[in-house]
């Protein structure tokens, strides 16, 4: 199963940088929030190949296909995660691809086509990118830590969530907003960042990464410091040892 997903996600992640110079048709799904028909093409090319290898199984994927089967595998798909950095060329985004067992991580691979980076974790068995195994970061404290973060579509919590970003500033080394929520993971996963925070995430934003950055020691919680549910949409993932510093500043 993780061999046929690190495929599928190579397989799409390079359709997509091959197509990422092409005309592409773009689409509003709020005021904001883009799909274009590479996410469409990218999911399909996808979610085809699971049905036809695990018809069986479960999928939620984030263009609009919800399958809900019996079995205990149910697939996370995010066919271009970063859909905003493609519209405007910007080379950072990435295939995200993971399954649960029972609804526990079990199996989370991003693969990021532009830099090659291919993430992949099996629960109890490590993550790795490219084949190397992978830790987090062992900053200790939060003034010398980078740190990502990301916005939501909406503009509902402006005021809030830049609060909590000006905390954060002021005690921090930098913060970056990459624009794409499950490469943000999987770098933390790398030690490049020492954290990452964000709300209003959807679950096929979150499956695989979380799944990589728990296999390489990181801690994973909700935002108020209780435990991470992957269908609320807040996250604080951290190395663990900055985790209460900016657990302060939410
Ligand atoms: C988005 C990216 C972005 C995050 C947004 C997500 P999409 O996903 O992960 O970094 O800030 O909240 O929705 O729409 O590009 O798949
Ligand atoms: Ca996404
Ligand atoms: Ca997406």
């Amino acid at each position: 199963m993780l061999e046929f997903a690190i495929l599928l996600a190579k397989k799409a992640g390079d359709f997509l940088k091959d197509h990422a110079q092409d005309e592409i048709m773009v689409e509003h799904k709020g005021r904001i929030d883009l799909v274009t028909n590479m996410d469409h093409t990218s999911q399909a090319m996808i979610v085809g190949e699971i049905d036809r290898t695990f018809p069986d199984h479960s999928i939620i994927a984030e263009e609009g296909v919800g399958k809900e089967k019996s079995s205990a595998y149910t697939w996370f798909i995010d066919p271009l995660d970063g859909t905003t950095n493609f519209v405007h060329h910007l080379p950072f985004f990435c295939v995200s691809i993971a399954v649960r067992r029972l609804d526990k991580p079990f199996i989370g691979v991003c693969y990021n086509p532009i830099s090659g980076d291919l993430f992949h974790a099996q629960v109890s068995k490590g993550a790795y990118r490219n084949g190397k195994r992978i830790f987090v970061s062992k900053t200790q404290l939060l003034i010398d830590s980078l740190v990502a973060t990301g916005f939501p579509y909406t503009h509902e919590k402006l005021k809030k969530i830049m609060t909590s970003f000006s905390h954060v500033l002021g005690k921090a080394r930098g913060i970056r907003r990459m624009g794409s929520a499950a490469l943000d993971l999987c770098y933390v996963a790398a030690g490049s960042f020492d954290a990452f925070w964000e709300e209003g995430l959807k679950p096929w934003d979150m499956a695989a990464g979380v799944t990589i950055l728990q296999e390489a020691g990181g801690l994973v919680t909700s935002l108020d410091g209780g435990s991470f549910d992957l269908y609320r949409g807040d996250i604080l993932a951290s190395n663990s040892l900055v985790h209460q510093e900016i657990l302060k500043c939410m």
